[in-house]
């Protein structure tokens, strides 16, 4: 039997969480029209929507929160942040934003063209949304490995080499203002990128002259697979396998509600002085002036302190161990599973799970509802409702090569008990699944349509 992580730390503040009955759950779902973004947090005992701002903070951030400087400009969180930033990350110059995509938006809308391509392994739907609003195209280039959910492969987040190559051949560099590489590759399976492959990507961007941003959400975990896959990197100490990282890159974009341990707040970091003029223009516009993008100075150093903190590699042992843990449970009830289990999630692979649903009739957000029934467990689709497409020249649905149930794990929130019970329910759907009936959507926006959509179940 596998041995839960032991957490390196002790708890000092409870939230209670309240149980509901099935017929509450089953009344609340037919409500919100069978979209589990739309449900009340009270109404959930075990939230693994997102791993995104969910953190719980340490005494040491809650210490800093009291030391915020609320000064419109220059505020010295500011400058603590600064500082957290050129240790970890090397680079001389950054703006604070609200969240990641804010960053993502500030850098698009600066730097892209309608017409413009940016490759990348693969990009986040935010991302993905905030290159095409633009009028530009999100390029996905993940090695083929990465999108087989069964493939065992130590870093399945790697960039295809050959085919990034070939793609800058075909489009031309001028079309390319930015490449980039998520890591860990979220929509693939919270994968990691090998720095060997960070490392390669740069030189291939740099000799067609196009720099690298690393979208750097998740890059204290990447880090921790380097330290513990990569036979060169093995032993090495984390902050310096992140400083290398981030060497190959000429910035980063960066959500700090991942890996920056708190609950709001971003970055954008770059080496140019002339894309930081540009870019501060456009911060003011839209985020605030250059000191505080968005943000309090509460929450500046909160992000500073929590950079950190994210670093240890204790805490990464035992973050990357209850993410494993729960898979490991997962697999001795035979519950298919994206494998090998990614740093920040577990995900359900809807397609072998529910072998009787076709794509179109949603499995994955099928799955979804049915967790949420089950056990009050709130987990996110990562399928057909969130990533397929419109064929132009068809009009015919493109499907995703993945359908996912993202089950996302907050860092430090809940414990392996949880973990256990989180299986538990999984492992009861499971052994009903055949009674899982689709779904269709009955309402949807243009834009990030899982967010807001509607769906109601297929009759039959
Ligand atoms: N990039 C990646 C890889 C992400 O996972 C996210 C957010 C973002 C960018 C955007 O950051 O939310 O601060 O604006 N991911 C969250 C998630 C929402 O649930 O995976 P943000």
């Amino acid at each position: 039997m596998i041995r839960p992580p032991i957490e390196p730390f002790r708890i000092k503040v409870v939230e209670p969480v309240r149980m509901t009955t099935e017929d509450e759950r089953r009344a609340i779902v037919a409500e919100v029209g069978y979209n589990l973004f739309r449900v009340r947090a009270r109404d959930i005992y075990i939230d693994l929507l997102t791993d995104s701002g969910t953190s719980a903070m340490s005494d040491w951030q809650w210490a800093g929160l009291m030391q915020g400087d609320e000064s419109y400009a220059g505020c010295r969180n500011f400058y603590h942040l600064e500082e957290a930033i050129k240790k970890i990350f090397g680079f001389p110059y950054f703006v604070p934003t609200h969240q990641g995509r804010a960053a993502e938006h500030v850098l698009f809308s600066t730097l892209l063209r309608p017409g413009d391509y940016v490759p990348s392994n693969m990009h986040f739907d935010t991302t993905h949304a905030n290159i095409e609003v633009q009028g530009a195209h999100a390029v996905d280039l993940v090695i083929p490995e990465g999108l087989d959910p069964q493939c065992e492969h130590p870093f399945k987040g790697n960039m295809d080499i050959g085919r990034l190559e070939n793609f800058i051949q075909e489009t031309g560099k001028e079309r390319i203002p930015l490449g980039m590489i998520t890591i860990t590759n979220n929509n693939g399976g919270g994968q990691p990128v090998s720095l060997q492959n960070i490392r390669q990507t740069g030189e291939v961007l740099h000799r067609h002259g196009i720099p690298l941003f690393i979208d750097a959400c998740r890059h204290a975990e990447n880090a921790y697979f380097i330290q513990q896959r990569e036979a060169a990197q093995s032993g090495r100490p984390l902050i310096e396998i992140a400083r290398e990282t981030f060497s190959y890159a000429d910035g980063c974009t960066m959500s700090a509600k991942k890996d920056g341990l708190a609950n709001i707040g971003g970055f954008l970091a770059m080496r140019s002085p002339e894309l930081y003029e540009r870019v501060c223009q456009r911060l003011i516009l839209v985020e605030g002036f250059t000191t505080y993008g968005g943000l309090a100075g509460r929450d500046l150093e909160a992000i500073a302190r929590g950079l950190q903190e994210a670093l240890d590699e204790r805490y990464l042992a035992y973050r990357t161990g209850q993410v494993r843990y729960l898979g490991a449970r997962l697999q001795e009830y035979g519950v298919p599973i994206l494998e090998p289990v990614g740093g920040h999630a577990v995900y359900l692979d809807a397609r072998r799970f529910l072998p009787h649903l076709p794509q179109s009739e949603l499995p994955a957000q099928s799955l979804v509802v049915e967790l949420y029934i089950a056990g009050s467990i709130r987990t996110v689709e990562i399928g057909t409702v969130m990533n397929a497409h419109e064929d132009p020249a068809t009009g015919e649905t493109v499907y995703p090569a993945l359908e996912l149930v993202r089950l996302a794990i907050p860092r430090r929130v809940y414990t392996n008990t949880q973990m256990d019970y989180i299986a538990e329910v999984v492992a009861q759907v499971y052994e009903r699944r055949e009674t899982l009936r689709g779904l269709r959507i009955v309402h949807e926006p243009e834009f990030l349509r899982h967010f807001t959509a509607r769906f109601a179940p297929l009759e039959g």
